[in-house]
């Protein structure tokens, strides 16, 4: 089942007129969906993708977000969520990306805000996330969408395996 949140369509943001897209909760993968996935979180992150023994347990547990472009799956936001009596829930942007072909028409940034949008709809105050500090495109969109660097995380990924800790508070 996906829950669908946003269509952009039009001149907008470097969009041709004839071009929609949408964007989707994903809370329930069909099998087809999950390998197209795993395939396209491979070819992104190597084997620090998410597979299909995490997608599914991250739509239904956590939150996924699809950009799709005629029914095809063009982008992708992951998010785990944790919440305890004593601390407002925290979502943690696990995955990210944008198909190599589309980059550059600030849909990053669109699938970004509309993720954090129905995600504080959710109850979650507040987003962190990792990045590796080299990888200057990523860190510059978070810092605009406002995230702030908190601090560096010593080998948080295994040896020297760096990185920047980056946090939103959704409520301010
Ligand atoms: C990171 C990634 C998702 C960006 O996707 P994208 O669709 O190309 O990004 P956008 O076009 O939405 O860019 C959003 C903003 O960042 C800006 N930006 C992009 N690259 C930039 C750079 N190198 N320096 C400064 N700003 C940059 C854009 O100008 C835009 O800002 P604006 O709207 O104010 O002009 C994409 O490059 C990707 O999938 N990379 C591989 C996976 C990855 O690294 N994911 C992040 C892991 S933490």
């Amino acid at each position: 089942m996906s829950a669908l949140m946003k269509t952009i369509k039009g001149n907008h943001g470097g969009l041709p007129y004839n071009e929609v897209m949408v964007i989707k909760q994903l809370t329930n993968l069909n099998s087809k969906q999950l390998l197209e996935l795993e395939a396209r979180e491979k070819e992104v992150f190597g084997e620090g993708g998410l597979n299909r023994w995490m997608l599914p347990v991250i739509a239904r547990y956590g939150f996924l977000f699809g950009l799709f472009s005629d029914e095809k799956i063009i982008g992708l936001a992951s998010f785990t969520s944790r919440g305890t009596p004593c601390r407002a829930p925290t979502a943690f942007l696990i995955g990210f990306w944008i198909n190599e072909a589309h980059r550059g028409r600030g849909l990053a940034k669109k699938l970004l805000t509309e993720a954090m949008r129905e995600i504080k709809r959710s109850g979650v105050d507040r987003v962190e996330l990792t990045v590796d500090e080299k990888n200057e495109t990523a860190v510059a969109i978070y810092r605009k969408a406002g995230f702030k660097i908190k601090r560096k995380l010593e080998s948080f990924y295994g040896p020297s395996q760096d990185r920047l800790l980056l946090a939103i508070n959704l409520l301010q």
